[in-house]
């Protein structure tokens, strides 16, 4: 009697999405909850801002079914809220004089999770999260890892979903910039994010035709900038020039733009800016033409993902739920060689994934003539 009912008994799944958002997190949602419908004693729950749901007091825990995740594949955002400042073992907690300091608070969320009877869960984030994703397995909780950021700056898999849409988003956004510039005569500096990883920046420069581009990965060269911006107008006063520049890009003195932040608990540093210091630093330079600056900004991980993300999402919330279903914890899926495949969830955050400078991409852009900044 009492083995028929513990053979009755759901196995329970939690789905926690943390870092920063990035279209195509809904989709994952959707994949593992469809795929978990599939089988006749999954149940898959969310908590709300990664793991603040099962933190806080009252916890914030959803059921996710069928119907709640309906139709959501084509929504950006994620339906169960995410957080960069829900780090179980940097929790912060305020202090009597009204400071904040972090704790280690991985035994509040352990015990929270065996209470609430979760036999594993998959986590949907980017490399702090599924860091935390691999300290969490090494106490014993049961994790399978789903990459995702907009930067692609994950080492282990080829892709991550997000980025191609971000890519599309500042495309979009440099062919509307070519229009205004043509018209004016204009430089026009357009910032994209990617973190210390150049790759948002390198794929908007080759799609959208970029005179010049700026990654973090190779350092630039002031007067190589401006030569070519002189170049442009040596061949024609009517010219314009527009130029991608990463949020992480230096200058060859090693100069960027970040800043410590001031909000509880975000233990980034936040970029944003440089396309600001890199025209002051044209004009300094002597720099003649006018010059515009535009800061793309949270527009890139926002809307509705492209089709690619939204099938590289799903792809990866089926193969998810199926690891559980194996019991394959401790893994994170991945993308490799056009397929999905999974690997140790130490090896997803062993290395960062930068623009190799020697790379055919790079070759790709300076083939097209594209100034790299060197
Ligand atoms: O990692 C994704 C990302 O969008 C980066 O490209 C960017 O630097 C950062 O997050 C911005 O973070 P936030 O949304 O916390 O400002």
């Amino acid at each position: 009697m009492f083995q028929a009912k513990l053979f009755c008994m759901p196995k329970k799944l939690l789905v926690v999405t943390g870092g920063g958002d990035c279209p195509g997190l809904n989709a994952v949602i959707r994949a593992i909850v469809k795929r978990a419908s599939q089988e006749s004693n999954w149940e898959v729950y969310g908590s709300i801002e990664a793991y603040n749901g099962l933190m806080f007091s009252p916890q914030e825990i959803v059921r996710l079914d069928e119907s709640a995740v309906s139709g959501i594949h084509v929504q950006g955002g994620t339906i169960i809220g995410t957080t960069n400042k829900g780090d179980p073992f940097h929790w912060p907690v305020r202090q009597e004089d009204g400071s904040w300091l972090t704790e280690d608070r991985s035994d509040l969320l352990l015990q929270r999770i065996a209470e609430s009877g979760f036999d594993g869960i998959i986590s949907i984030g980017g490399d702090g999260s599924q860091r935390i994703s691999l300290q969490l397995q090494q106490m014993g909780v049961n994790v399978i890892g789903v990459p995702k950021t907009i930067d692609n700056d994950l080492s282990a898999t080829d892709m991550t979903f997000g980025f191609q849409t971000a890519v599309q988003i500042a495309t979009e956004a440099m062919d509307k910039l070519v229009t205004t510039a043509a018209s004016h005569n204009r430089v026009m500096i357009m910032e994209v994010m990617g973190r210390d990883a150049g790759w948002i920046a390198l794929h908007t420069a080759i799609a959208a035709g970029a005179e010049i581009c700026l990654i973090p990965e190779i350092p630039y060269d002031l007067d190589a900038v401006l030569r070519r911006i002189e170049a442009r107008y040596a061949r024609s006063r009517r010219a314009f020039v527009n130029i991608v520049i990463a949020e992480g890009a230096k200058a060859l003195d090693g100069r960027t733009v970040a800043q410590t932040a001031t909000e509880t608990g975000y233990r980034n540093l936040r970029l944003g800016g440089v396309c600001q210091m890199l025209m002051e630093d044209l004009k300094a330079a002597g720099c003649q033409a006018d010059i515009r600056t535009t800061v793309l900004g949270h527009v890139q991980r926002g809307g509705i993902p492209t089709a690619f993300d939204r099938v590289l999402a799903s792809a990866f919330g089926v193969r998810a739920f199926e690891m559980a279903l194996e019991g394959s914890w401790g893994r994170m899926v991945a993308l490799r060689n056009n397929a999905v495949v999974d690997v140790t969830l130490e090896e997803a955050v062993a290395t960062y994934n930068h623009v190799n400078p020697g790379s055919q991409l790079i070759r790709t852009a300076r083939g097209l003539g594209i100034c790299m900044g060197d």
